[in-house]
C-alpha cells in the first residue's frame, strides 16, 4: 500500500503509515516504505500501523509501532502488563494459533535464504500443551539501586520491573514474589546482580551471579539439586547447568530427535546434563557425549549412573558411555579422523549454532544420520547449508513450539550421509 509522511500532533515525530505484509526470522513484521524494508517490531500480519523509524541501515529501516491504524485479523490485545517494555515477549500480540504458522514461516525463511534450500520439505509443527505457564526456567535481573527485578526492558540494560510474569510455572512465579519480598524488606542486598532459577520436583534451584567476588551476599547459600523425570529418564541439575524450558514438550522432542536409531556408536554433541544421552545410552553400544560447562558434565555422568543403577527392561549398566568435558570443536579437531565409523549423531548447540570446526570435524567424523536440535533457525539453516554441501541430504524438519508468545521456536532436523 502507498506509504505517506506525517507529522504526529502531539511530539513532532516523522511517522509513516504502512502494512505489514508477513512475519520475518526475528520476529518482526516486513513493510515497504519509501524505497526502504522495514522491520517493524511486534506487528502483526495485516496490520495497517503508523510507525516511527528507529534505526537506518541502507535500505533496511528498524520501526515500531507508534498507532494501529487498522488491526490484522490475528492481531489479539496482548494480556501482559507489561508487553512491549519488557524484553521477554514479543508475540504477544498474536493470537497463539497464528503464532504456530508464523514460526514454521520463519523457519522455511530461513532454510530458503541462508540454507540456500529451495524446497524444503514439509515442516510439522508441535504446539506446546500450555502456550502460558510453561517456562520452567529463567533468567532475572535485579537493580538494587532502583530496587527493580525481573527481566531486561527492550533493547536496553534496564531492569523492567516484573511483578507477575505469565509465561512462568507456577513455582517460578512464586519464587519471583519470594525474592521481590527480599529486595523490599533489603535481605536480598549485596552484590547480586542477575539469578538464575530451574523449577524441578523438589522445588526450584537458583544460582545468582554477583558483581563482584568480594561482596558475597549474606543469604548466598549453594545452588540446589533438583530432579526431572522425562519420559521415563531421572534427570539431577541445578540452575548452573542447562535443562530444557518446556518440560511437557520434551517426551515429543526426544522422539523426534532418536525416533528409531539404534546400532553401534552414537555422539551426542552438546550434551548438557544427558537429556538426550540417556535414551541414545539405550539404544547404542557404544555413545560418548560432549559439554564444555563442568557442571553439565558432572550432572550427566551422575544421570548415567542413576540410569544404569535403576532396575529396567534395559538390564544395563550402561557402562557403554564416555562423557567428556570439553569444547566440542576442539574435541572434534582432536578425535574425528581417529573415531571409526559413526551410526547417529546429535548436536544440540547455543543459539549461535555449531562453530566453522564443528561442522568440519563432523563431516570428517563422517556418521552416518545426523540429528540436528536447534533453536535458532537462522544458525540451524546456516550449518545445514555446509552439511549438505558436505554430503549429506536433508530428511526431515520438524518444529516445537517450545516457546509461546516469543518468535523463539525448537527445529529437529534429521539428515543422511549420501555415501
Ligand atoms: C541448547 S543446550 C543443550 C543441552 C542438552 N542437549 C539438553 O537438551 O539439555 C546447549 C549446551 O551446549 C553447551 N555448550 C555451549 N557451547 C559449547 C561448546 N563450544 N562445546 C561444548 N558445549 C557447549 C552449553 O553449556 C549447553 O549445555
Amino acid at each position: 500500500m502507498n506509504s505517506t509522511f506525517s507529522a504526529s500532533a502531539d511530539d513532532e515525530v516523522k511517522t509513516l503509515e504502512v502494512e505489514i505484509e508477513r512475519i520475518l526470522p526475528g520476529g518482526v513484521g516486513l513493510a515497504h516504505a519509501e524505497g526502504r524494508t522495514l522491520f517493524v517490531s511486534l506487528a502483526a500480519p495485516g496490520d495497517i500501523v503508523r510507525v516511527v523509524i528507529d534505526r537506518v541501515s541502507g535500505k533496511v529501516a528498524f520501526a515500531s509501532i507508534r498507532e494501529i491504524v487498522k488491526a490484522g485479523p490475528e492481531r489479539v490485545e496482548p494480556p501482559c502488563p507489561y508487553f512491549g517494555r519488557c524484553g521477554g515477549c514479543d508475540f504477544q500480540q498474536l493470537s497463539y494459533e497464528a503464532q504456530l504458522p508464523a514460526k514454521v514461516e520463519i523457519i522455511r525463511d530461513c532454510l530458503r535464504r541462508l540454507g540456500g534450500i529451495a524446497e524444503p520439505p514439509e515442516i510439522s509443527m508441535m504446539p506446546s500443551p500450555d502456550p502460558w505457564h510453561y517456562r520452567a526456567r529463567a533468567e532475572w535481573q535485579i537493580d538494587l539501586a532502583n530496587q527493580t527485578l525481573g527481566y531486561f526492558e527492550r533493547g536496553s540494560r534496564t531492569v523492567c520491573d516484573v511483578a507477575e510474569c505469565g509465561v512462568l510455572v507456577p513455582a517460578l512465579q512464586q519464587q519471583l514474589e519470594e525474592l521481590r519480598a527480599q529486595l523490599q524488606s533489603n535481605t536480598l542486598t549485596g552484590a547480586v546482580r542477575d539469578i538464575q532459577a530451574a523449577a524441578g520436583d523438589e522445588g526450584v534451584s537458583l544460582a545468582l551471579t554477583l558483581r563482584s567476588l568480594e561482596a558475597v551476599p549474606a543469604h548466598k547459600q549453594e545452588t540446589r539439586e533438583v530432579t526431572r523425570t522425562i519420559a521415563g529418564e531421572r534427570y539431577h541439575f541445578n540452575a548452573e547447568a542447562f535443562f530444557q524450558t518446556n518440560l511437557p514438550l520434551l517426551p515429543a522432542l526426544l522422539e523426534s530427535a532418536i525416533g528409531d536409531a539404534a546400532g553401534d556408536a552414537a555422539i551426542d554433541l552438546y550434551c548438557g546434563v544427558g537429556l538426550f544421552t540417556l535414551p541414545l545410552a539405550r539404544r547404542f553400544r557404544r555413545l560418548i557425549g560432549v559439554e564444555a560447562n563442568g557442571r553439565a558434565t558432572a550432572f550427566a555422568r551422575r544421570n548415567v549412573e542413576y540410569a544404569g543403577s535403576q532396575p529396567g527392561p534395559y538390564g544395563s549398566s550402561l557402562a557403554n558411555v564416555r562423557i567428556i568435558t570439553a569444547r566440542v570443536g576442539d574435541w572434534l579437531t582432536e578425535n574425528s579422523r581417529s573415531l571409526g565409523p559413526v551410526d547417529f549423531l546429535l548436536l544440540d548447540p547455543p543459539r549461535t549454532g555449531a562453530e566453522n570446526r564443528d561442522i568440519a570435524g563432523i563431516l570428517a567424523l563422517r556418521p552416518r544420520r545426523i540429528s540436528y536440535v536447534s533453536c535458532d533457525p537462522a544458525t540451524l539453516a546456516r550449518d545445514l547449508k555446509k552439511l549438505i554441501a558436505g554430503g549429506y541430504s536433508l530428511d526431515s524438519i520438524a518444529a516445537f513450539d517450545m516457546f509461546p508468545q516469543t518468535h523463539h521456536v525448537e527445529t529437529v532436523a534429521r539428515l543422511t550421509s549420501n555415501n
